[in-house]
């Protein structure tokens, strides 16, 4: 197993890129299934979760190439199976994305339920709930979702609660059914903007993608299709923060400022100076941080994606921080490793409360979940002293060597060989 050993104190100056989006790549590799014939994406991250995507379709019968300099070539002429098997489920959840195209184009699929994960459980009912109203017939047994439909029809389906994955798997599922799908209560991420973008270019007729009211006409039939990724406002508000927390002077490239809205006017409120510049955003950390208040909501509200980093950030205040975790039930996963490096931090429930300043000590840490493990960096980068964070694979599963972007902002972070 690898690790990643960080000494403290450096402040990261300089220009950094950042790297597609991985949650608008997985539902986009997984629409190449509504078409037959090779599509070409670029700007794809080279990341653990895009492979797991990469060998799932492998696994149905189509050709995935690995991605290099950004590029994935998928071919969907021969997918002949259609079972998203336990093994692959349970590393990656998203991998329930296929359940809607093998559905839309097969009449079938066989999808393992994904159980819990870190940071919640996670069910699929809304995803299910949808594919059902469009006639879909739905048997759950041995762990796995058994969908059949000979053609599904379009219905008009109310989320329950706001979901990235399932508006994205029912949008896919609506785009080749008979007739219209109105999805209201719809998740408004520019993730799934995109996805709708991509639709359309394969010859879907989705309107709305993005906001809270899609409408889609099914068309009978999609065509493969060549698109460039939009960037990462995950990593790019991750880096943001790295930049403030180490009181740096960084230039953000290839990120769109409306995609990070909540996250920027969060980073000024401690303090930051941050504005657009060129193709991306500017951050200049100052030697003081105000504490702020923050609760997670769905796009355009503060991302529960950022919620560990900005706690990270939140230990350098001077005050009291309230951070309200308002999608999932249990992503604290961080603040126990935070806690061991000093800072205080009380949890109740969805609620933590960060009280500052505290300095920071290297320790070793373990990583257990994706954005956790981007917080542990953080907090390495801050530290006094050396800092190992074990089980790293947490952070590869989702980020495209950020360790190797932090090292060229003149971060003291390197890979070594773990215990664990
Ligand atoms: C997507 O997950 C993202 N993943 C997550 O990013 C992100 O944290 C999450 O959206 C919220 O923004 C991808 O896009 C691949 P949800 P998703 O369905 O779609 C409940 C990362 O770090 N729910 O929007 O799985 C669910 O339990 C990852 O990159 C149901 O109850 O999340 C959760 O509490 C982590 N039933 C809430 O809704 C359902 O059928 C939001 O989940 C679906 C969801």
């Amino acid at each position: 197993m690898q690790k990643i050993v960080i000494r403290g104190g450096a402040r990261l100056a300089g220009e950094v890129r950042v790297s597609g989006s991985k949650n608008a790549a997985l539902p986009i590799l997984a629409s190449s299934l509504l078409a037959s014939g090779k599509s070409i994406y670029r700007n794809v991250p080279a990341l653990g979760d895009v492979r797991t995507m990469g060998r799932l379709l492998g696994r149905l019968g189509a050709g995935f190439s690995e991605v290099t300099k950004g590029i994935a070539h998928v071919d969907t002429a021969s997918v002949s199976e259609f079972e998203a098997p336990y093994d692959l489920v349970k590393t990656m959840r998203a991998s329930v994305l296929v359940l809607g195209p093998l559905v839309a184009r097969h009449g079938r699929a066989r999808v393992s339920l994904p159980g819990g994960c870190a940071i919640g459980a996670r069910p699929i009912d809304q995803h299910l709930k949808g594919l059902a109203a469009m006639g879909a017939r739905i048997d759950l047994e041995n762990g796995y979702v058994n969908a059949r439909a000979r053609r599904l029809r379009g219905a008009t389906i109310v989320f329950d609660m706001v979901t990235v994955t399932g508006t994205e798997n029912l949008m896919m599922a609506a785009a080749l059914a008979r007739g219209r799908t109105t999805l209201e209560n719809a998740a408004r991420e520019p993730e799934v903007e995109e996805l709708g973008r991509v639709l359309n270019k394969m010859g879907a007729k989705v309107r709305g993608a993005g906001t809270s009211l899609v409408t889609v006409e099914g068309v009978e039939e999609l065509q493969p299709v060549e698109h460039a990724i939009i960037p990462d406002r995950i990593e790019a508000g991750t880096l943001l923060v790295a930049a403030a927390i180490t009181r740096g002077d960084v230039l953000v490239r290839d990120c769109l400022p409306e995609h990070l809205e909540a996250v920027i006017a969060k980073l000024r409120a401690t303090g930051a100076e941050v504005r657009a510049e060129g193709d991306g955003i500017r951050v200049r950390g100052k030697s003081e941080f105000k504490p702020a208040d923050i609760a997670t909501q769905p796009f355009p509200g503060f991302p529960t994606d950022m919620q560990a980093q900005f706690m990270v950030l939140m230990t350098r205040a001077r005050g009291q921080s309230v951070l309200a975790e308002t999608i999932f039930e249990n992503r604290y996963m961080h603040v126990p490793e935070l806690q061991r490096m000093g800072a205080d931090i009380v949890v109740d429930g969805r609620t933590a409360v960060v009280r500052g300043p505290t300095k920071l000590t290297g320790a070793t840490v373990m990583a257990t979940d994706l954005r956790a493990s981007a917080c542990l960096v953080l907090a390495g980068l801050i530290a006094e002293g050396k800092t190992d964070i074990l089980r790293i694979y947490h952070l590869d599963r989702g980020y495209d060597r950020l360790d190797k972007k932090l090292r060229a902002l003149g971060a003291d972070v390197r890979r070594a060989r773990g215990s664990l």
